[in-house]
């Protein structure tokens, strides 16, 4: 796929079929989210996989939980959550973490960058991505990293969803970018 026409149909998919995703096809996108440049060539990177749906529903039920209790008040997000049907994994079979090994500095930024090339290489593939944010606030807590196996030292910075796409929402709308010609 043309890099052009690659970032214009890429979207956030929220709506996923049944069918698991293969380790292999898995192995792939991580293979082309280190290919993302990072500071000083640290790679800072680390991924945790859970894959298969019947797992990944009861994290996300988990997650649910978790998030609702640590809501801030008035917080937004409050409508989402009082929808039983909301999910916070939107029933994806596949969730890719990107973890920072380390507290150097840029670290965030590189596996954010990483996260990016992964969700265009699922995209290449014909599969559909979405960066779940929401969750990181659960997947840093000591109790889960304790339960899905991250080492303590790996702090979740980008946690993608992967699967093959039921439904594709229209493209979101895009601002005029603020562009200030410096002196
Ligand atoms: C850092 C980050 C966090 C996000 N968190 C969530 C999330 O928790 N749940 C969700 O459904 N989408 C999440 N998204 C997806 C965005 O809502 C989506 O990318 C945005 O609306 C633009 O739509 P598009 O990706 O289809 O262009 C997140 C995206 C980013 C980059």
């Amino acid at each position: 796929m043309e890099l052009m026409e690659a970032l214009r149909t890429r979207r956030a998919v929220r709506s996923y079929t049944d069918e698991q995703i293969d380790n292999d096809l898995i192995r792939e996108l991580i293979e082309a989210a280190t290919l993302a440049p990072s500071a000083m060539n640290l790679q800072p990177w680390a991924f945790v996989v859970v894959n298969g749906s019947a797992r990944l529903q009861g994290l996300s039920d988990e997650a649910k939980r978790y998030t609702i209790d640590n809501l801030p008040k008035g917080s937004p997000l409050a409508g989402h959550f009082a929808d039983k049907e909301f999910k916070i994994f939107h029933d994806a079979p596949a969730l890719i973490m990107i973890c920072a090994k380390n507290e150097e500095r840029q670290s965030d930024e590189d596996c954010c960058l990483a996260g990016q090339n992964l969700m265009l290489a699922a995209h290449a593939q014909g599969l559909g991505t979405c960066w779940i944010g929401l969750s990181r606030p659960w997947l840093n807590a000591t109790s889960v990293k304790k339960e899905l196996g991250i080492p303590p030292a790996l702090r979740p910075v980008a946690p993608i969803i992967v699967g093959r796409v039921q439904k594709l929402l229209s493209a979101t709308p895009r601002d005029e970018p603020l562009i200030i010609w410096g002196r």
